[in-house]
């Protein structure tokens, strides 16, 4: 099985991001039967304390570590919070971070989008989470950049935006995704 985790920087309902991904997630399990998409969510993590940091950690950190320990790729959509990504994001990826050299994250393909209402589609939020993405190990996918401006304005249903040209920037994605994915040379792409 394929297994492609999401993460949605946003907790709130209606979020463009979470939207994001979803669309994103709906496109990937058309390649194929055995391909599940899960959607991490951040809301079940508590503040990291490297107190509470032992052996592996709180339950819900554990089922994190071992959801993106088991993943062939992982695809995140975030706001910009300030010009960075919001807490519960950077939190999550602190969890999965440790232990250092040796995490869930260390290898794993990730790609990076961001969305907002506003017209540079939380831009800004990229940059530092890239940073914070490599410093962890994770393995940047190489994609055409993707931060979508005007997001709340798109048409949506609850599969996801719906716009073609949309659709067309977020396929453009999940392809390099599928590319980049653990194992991808043994598989066959089906659309
Ligand atoms: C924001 N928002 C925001 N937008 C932006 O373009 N640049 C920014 O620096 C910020 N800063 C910011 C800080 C905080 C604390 C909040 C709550 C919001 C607005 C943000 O883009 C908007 O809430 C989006 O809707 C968030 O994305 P979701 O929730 O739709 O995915």
């Amino acid at each position: 099985m394929t297994r492609i985790v999401l993460m949605s920087g946003s907790l709130r309902r209606g979020s463009v991001n979470s939207t994001a991904v979803a669309t994103i997630g709906r496109l990937l399990a058309r390649r194929g039967a055995q391909v599940r998409t899960p959607l991490l969510d951040l809301r079940t993590l508590p503040y990291y304390d490297q107190d509470l940091d032992a052996a592996d950690g709180p339950a819900p950190v554990a089922r994190a570590r071992r959801l993106l320990g088991s993943a062939d790729a992982l695809v995140i959509s975030t706001p910009s919070y300030n010009g960075g990504a919001p807490g519960v994001l950077k939190n999550a990826l602190d969890w999965l971070s440790r232990p250092w050299g040796d995490s869930a994250l260390t290898g794993l393909p990730t790609a990076l989008m961001s969305a907002s209402p506003g017209p540079r589609g939380a831009a800004d939020a990229q940059p530092g989470l890239r940073v914070n993405l490599e410093r962890s190990g994770a393995v940047l996918i190489d994609h055409r950049p993707l931060a979508l401006g005007d997001a709340e304005a798109l048409p949506r249903t609850d599969q996801g935006f719906t716009d073609p040209s949309v659709l067309a920037l977020l396929e453009e994605l999940a392809d390099a995704v599928w590319a980049a994915r653990r194992g991808a040379a043994d598989a066959e792409v089906i659309r």
